[in-house]
């Protein structure tokens, strides 16, 4: 097995229990290199983005030449290349959430936070980007937050979801929401479980 060895010499490890799920992992597929995606979803995680320990981490777990654990990583915007806040919320821009109001949600997400894309608020709560199509079309405008849809936005809306967030402090990664991803498709968004009004 190739070792692979970040910037500063050493071999990335992860806690224990990320280095179970991966083994776990690992286990279900014929080839190692197959788990790569589900692998890097661990390693973001843990270290909160994908930085150079998170690729190298992979590449040494799976076997796999760096060059193609950068290559997943950077083609898929699931993936953060830089810091992002507890929560990152990545807005859809594409035709038919720009054609619903996409723009609308960028300026009152830029408006209410007080910062640009890519950039983190003060309190490390928040972060935005906008991205190409995440394949909710029919539910635009929809926004991705961690790794939840929130879809049939209206700035009024995306405002209470943000204010409901800030105050349950959900956990919307993927190793806790699996379960339901994909769910919005089937009628009963997970979404609608934090855009219903806050009981006193
Ligand atoms: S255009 Fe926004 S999800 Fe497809």
């Amino acid at each position: 097995m190739t070792e692979h060895k970040s910037s500063n010499g050493t071999v990335p490890t992860l806690s224990a229990a990320a280095e179970d799920r991966l083994k776990q992992l690992v286990s279900r597929y014929p080839r190692s290199k197959s788990a790569i995606m589900p692998a890097l979803y661990i390693a973001q995680e843990e270290l909160g983005w994908i930085n150079d320990a998170a690729v190298h981490w992979v590449a040494d777990r799976l076997s796999l030449p760096l060059a193609h654990v950068i290559q997943v990583a950077t083609f898929y915007t699931m993936y953060y290349k830089q810091p992002v806040g507890k929560y990152h919320i990545q807005v859809c821009r594409t035709l038919s959430c720009m054609i619903c109001g996409a723009k609308d949600l960028t300026a009152h997400i830029k408006q209410r936070l007080k910062i640009g894309a890519h950039e983190v608020t003060n309190d490390g709560v928040w972060s935005f980007e906008e991205v190409e199509c995440l394949g909710s079309c029919g539910t635009a405008p929809m926004v991705q937050i961690n790794d939840v849809f929130f879809e049939n936005l209206t700035p009024e809306s995306l405002d209470a979801l943000m204010d409901r967030i800030e105050k349950e402090q959900p956990d919307l990664r993927y190793s806790t929401v699996r379960q339901d991803l994909g769910a919005g498709l089937s009628g009963e968004p997970k979404s609608r479980l934090y855009t219903a009004p806050v009981e006193s």
